[in-house]
């Protein structure tokens, strides 16, 4: 199994993005995590295309657009066109989801989806075998920093189970209190894409990202 590693980028110091991008650069992570919350799915309201543009331009390094949205339909295109190279997007914020994941994918580009700590794992099973990654949240979505949840190795080796029971290839990702200790659990539970914010960009990036690559 490929495992990966993908720094968030909301936990970044956006004053100096610049800087940032050029440290995951040195870094040399598998993916680039872009948060884009709309103070309606989420509490806060977080950035857009035009900063994914940017970061597009200073980096070759995939960026993965997770977007925490209601009605993500209406936002594929626009981050699409921006540079996603690929789209995740929540089963809880949508009416059709089949119709999310053909639009992600007449671009190109591969799809994602997602659910909340509460949302039962089984709901994304009918759909598993029309998406590349399957994320599953392990804080409720909004905030960097929150404390891993708990119940969250018996949601991943649940939904690894029944990737392999279907003999699919899907990856799953983990976001939220994903650090050091956190980051083997969810390993052994099953996950393979580890998002990480404030663990990674806290003190030195590349030090970080390197003793992570270590542990897994
Ligand atoms: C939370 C976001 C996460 C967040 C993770 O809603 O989806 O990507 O940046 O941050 P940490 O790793 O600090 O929990
Ligand atoms: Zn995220």
């Amino acid at each position: 199994m490929k495992y990966m590693i993908a720094p968030s980028v909301l936990s970044a110091d956006f004053l100096n993005l610049g800087r940032e991008v050029q440290q995951l650069n040195a870094a040399g992570v598998d993916m680039i995590h872009y948060d884009v919350m709309d103070g309606n799915f989420v509490p806060e309201v977080s950035y857009g295309e035009g900063i994914l543009r940017a970061v597009k331009k200073n980096t070759s390094i995939p960026v993965d657009v997770h977007l925490m949205v209601v009605d993500p339909l209406k936002n594929i295109e626009s981050f699409a066109k921006a540079g996603a190279d690929r789209i995740t997007f929540h089963l809880e914020a949508c009416t059709n989801a089949e119709e999310v994941i053909d639009r992600i994918h007449a671009f190109g580009i591969p799809a994602a989806i997602s659910v909340k700590p509460g949302t039962p794992v089984e709901t994304v099973y009918p759909y598993l075998y029309k998406v590349e990654m399957v994320l599953l949240m392990t804080v409720n979505p909004g905030f960097g920093g929150q404390p891993f949840l708990k119940e969250s190795p018996e949601r991943i080796a649940s939904l690894r189970a029944e990737i392999e029971k279907r003999g699919l290839n899907v990856d799953i990702q983990v976001d939220g209190g994903i650090n050091f200790e956190t980051v083997l659990l969810a390993k052994e539970a099953g996950a393979n894409v580890f998002v990480s914010g404030s663990s990674l960009f806290g003190g030195d990036l590349p030090d970080n990202v390197r003793v992570m690559r270590e542990l897994l």
